[in-house]
């Protein structure tokens, strides 16, 4: 027995007006400065106006949100009294907006033991929307909430089913204006998840369908969303198309995988990205490929059934599994991201100084339980070095 949960999912152009008809009184829009600045904060007000809802708005989310953020964030929850808590942002602001919401609702948990085995008892005080304005966490409508012990330079996997958001708001509009190296990078981890979750040990058929067409919008458009960023300079580009496919490709990798699991690529992510921060998406997907070659050797029949289906390779086996590592590694480097370690700029010295911590880590994220191929501790380490220096991975 499995279940699949998700949200209700408003998509496509003017998909905010879906706000303009919301009951309710107060709301908390949880978010970060930048996201103020660009006024999109205001666009999502103004539908609320509309609505006759009081706002009050905490900007404090920085990327990798923190323990100590959340429980600021729950503080001014307790103080306002919500019955409506909006994540507005990206993968950052989205899951700062769960864990406030779980803690706002169970102020009697502490975040660590937000987990799926408990019953949580929400939506008493408060229901949850989930707006993106990036392409790539699939936040929006995922029930897991990454936090980061900044003390313990450590990102927690959290979250149970019952904190998946009541409604996904998923406009393009939102997402139109990043710039070039945020498209790339969000692209990328929604790619990663599309992957991950058509190859983990998770998967189902109710998820395969939305991980391999996530997988083939990825590769169709996120080198168009890309150059149009590079030529929309600090405005809106206009090829509205390649942006809205990525913004459904995102949530739909995120249905999928979801729903299944993520696997090596984002536990070796995320200790990458808490020790030397690194932005999620780029480090999970400069991961991707060494982890499929590793899985290639003893378990390839998923990879190499995804690149027939992306039509990267018809070849079978391992070839099949290794002719997708490299299709990805070209998407990387078409888009202008590293496919390295050493590519993001870290020093052979601080990285070996770290590998200990890092290995440790990865082996003991959650995501690590649905590896294709099961690393010892010793591959592991292995694989962190090859990635470093971009050697393809051949035991
Ligand atoms: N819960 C999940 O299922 C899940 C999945 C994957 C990743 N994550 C988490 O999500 C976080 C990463 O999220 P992210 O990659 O979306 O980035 P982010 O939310 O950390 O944002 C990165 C930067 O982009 C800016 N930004 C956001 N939207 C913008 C826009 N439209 N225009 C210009 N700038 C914009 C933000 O202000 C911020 O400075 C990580 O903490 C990661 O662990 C969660
Ligand atoms: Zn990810």
């Amino acid at each position: 027995m499995w279940y699949f949960v998700s949200p209700e999912v408003v998509f496509g152009e003017g998909a905010l007006d879906a706000l303009d008809e919301l009951e309710g009184q107060r709301a908390l829009i949880v978010t970060d400065g930048t996201l103020v600045e660009l006024g999109l904060v205001d666009k999502v007000k103004a539908h609320l106006d509309k609505a006759s809802i009081e706002v009050h708005v905490f900007d404090r989310v920085e990327p990798d949100p923190s323990v100590q953020t959340v429980r600021q964030g729950v503080e001014v929850a307790q103080e306002y009294e919500p019955d409506w808590i909006i994540g507005l942002g990206g993968g950052s602001p989205m899951d700062a907006a769960k864990a406030i919401w779980v803690l706002y609702e169970r102020p009697d948990l502490e975040p660590a033991e937000i987990n799926p085995f408990i019953r949580l008892g929400l939506r008493r005080k408060a229901r949850l929307i989930t707006i993106p304005t990036t392409s790539g966490t699939g936040a929006e409508v995922t029930w897991a909430i990454v936090l980061t012990d900044t003390e313990e330079q450590r990102k927690m996997g959290l979250g149970n089913r019952e904190n998946v958001a009541d409604i996904a708001i998923v406009d393009p509009g939102l997402a139109a204006g990043m710039p070039p190296q945020l498209t790339a990078d969000t692209g990328l981890d929604a790619l990663t998840h599309a992957v991950e979750g058509y190859t983990c040990a998770w998967r189902s058929d109710m998820t395969d369908g939305l991980c391999a067409g996530a997988a083939r919008l990825v590769f169709e458009y996120l080198p168009r969303a890309v150059a149009d960023a590079h030529s929309a300079g600090s405005g809106q580009g206009s090829d509205k198309r390649a942006r809205e496919r990525m913004h459904n490709a995102a949530t739909c990798a995120g249905l999928g995988f979801g729903n299944a699991m993520a696997s090596m690529a984002h536990a070796m992510g995320h200790v990458l990205g808490a020790v030397f921060h690194v932005p999620h998406g780029r480090t999970v997907s400069i991961f991707l490929p060494y982890t499929i070659e590793f899985a290639a050797r003893e378990a390839p029949a998923r990879f190499a059934e995804l690149a027939g289906l992306l039509g990267c390779s018809q070849a079978e086996g391992e070839r099949g599994a290794r002719a997708l590592a490299e299709h990805i590694r070209d998407l990387c480097q078409k888009v202008g991201n590293p496919t390295s370690v050493a590519g993001v700029g870290i020093e052979r010295e601080v990285y070996e100084a770290q590998l200990d911590k890092l290995v440790d880590d990865a082996f003991n994220d959650t995501q690590m339980i649905t590896a294709a191929r099961a690393p010892s501790y010793d591959e592991l380490r292995q694989l962190f070095l090859y990635a470093y220096e971009g050697r393809p991975v051949d035991f």
